[in-house]
């Protein structure tokens, strides 16, 4: 075949209800329902161009040639919608996000996102958000939120091994506010896979957990369509520390706190005290992301950045789906 070439864009997003630990391995689906934000700020350019000339897929990240597990996770994706579009032929995959990748903030979820539409695309399948959203979340869960713009749910109830995600309220909804607080610029030492495994074999804590998730996630939603921020807050703030308790509680413990993300969670009860909404929640690293409204953004920024230990802000609004920029299909 003549080479076919697509660019697709995807968001980042952070959960509010986290997911963390997995039903089945094998299909990736998760034990819990989670509910994200997806934000406007953060985002993945991906180009997949399926060439007959290549005789493997050739994956670059920023620029940068991927070897070893990073690019056997593209492969093992490109796979699958080679299987659907019953061809063979290799691609070539070039990745930049619009943030430092070595900022520690996590990208596999706009990664996976836009490559899930960009492979799609160049592929030429008719594929809708549902099944592309499903493609991403075997790669990675969280990655399936990510083709949705606005508020997403990610449930677990699922036909056999489809599960895609489901937009629950699009950005006009609601002009909710996140700002990052970057606190490190070194990789994680965890990665969320290995953590979430290793918590759901180990930690005591992890049915506790899995329990509360039922009551966190529709909780999280009522709130979300009720515009309520304390109540989103309240349950977002327990959602982050119950999952790290659980993660905590494993042998041996796993931590993605340092110095910094105290410091912030700190700084965000404080602001509470002087009326000032601001919620926190934390992922598998070190970073704090500050849930907020519209009203109260830029001093929660200013807050923030007298925190010891905080690098830089990154502050966003909701943002949409993710999109197709080019395809010759
Ligand atoms: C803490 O989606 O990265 O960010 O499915 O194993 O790839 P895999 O995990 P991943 O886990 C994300 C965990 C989290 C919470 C969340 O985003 O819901």
């Amino acid at each position: 075949m003549t080479p076919h070439s697509a660019c697709a864009r995807a968001h980042a997003n952070i959960a509010l209800a986290k997911y963390w630990g997995k039903a089945n391995a094998e299909f990736n689906l998760p034990a819990v329902p989670s509910v994200s934000l997806t934000l406007r700020a953060l985002s993945t350019t991906t180009t997949v161009t399926f060439d007959d000339t290549l005789d493997d897929d050739l994956v670059f990240v920023g620029g940068k040639r991927q070897q070893g597990r990073p690019k056997d996770r593209v492969t093992e994706m490109l796979d699958r919608v080679r299987a659907a579009a019953d061809f063979k032929t290799r691609a070539t995959v070039e990745s930049v996000n619009n943030f430092p990748t070595a900022s520690g903030l996590a990208s596999s979820a706009s990664a996976f996102a836009a490559l899930a539409l960009a492979s799609i695309s160049a592929a030429g399948l008719d594929w809708d958000s549902a099944r592309i959203s499903d493609l991403a979340r075997r790669s990675s869960a969280s990655a399936g939120r990510s083709l949705f713009g606005g508020f997403v749910r990610l449930p677990t109830s699922s036909k056999g091994s489809y599960l895609p995600s489901e937009c629950i309220a699009p950005p006009s909804h609601w002009d909710v506010r996140v700002i990052v607080a970057v606190t490190s610029l070194e990789k994680k030492a965890v990665s969320s896979t290995r953590g979430m495994n290793h918590t759901a074999a180990t930690s005591p804590y992890f049915d506790a957990w899995v329990n509360l998730c039922s009551t966190l996630a529709p909780r999280i939603e009522r709130a979300i369509l009720a515009k309520d921020i304390d109540e989103l807050g309240k349950a977002t703030e327990q959602s982050a520390l119950s999952m790290h308790a659980s993660a905590l509680a494993a042998a041996p413990g796993v931590l993605y706190f340092e110095p910094a993300t105290l410091h912030v969670l700190k700084e965000v009860w404080s602001m509470r005290s002087d009326a000032i909404k601001a919620y926190a929640t934390v992922d598998a690293g070190p970073h704090v992301k500050v849930i907020t409204t519209a009203e109260y953004a830029s001093v929660v920024v200013q807050r923030l950045q007298g925190v010891q230990g905080v690098l830089r802000t990154i502050a966003s609004k909701l943002g949409g789906p993710a999109i197709v920029i080019e395809s010759d299909r």
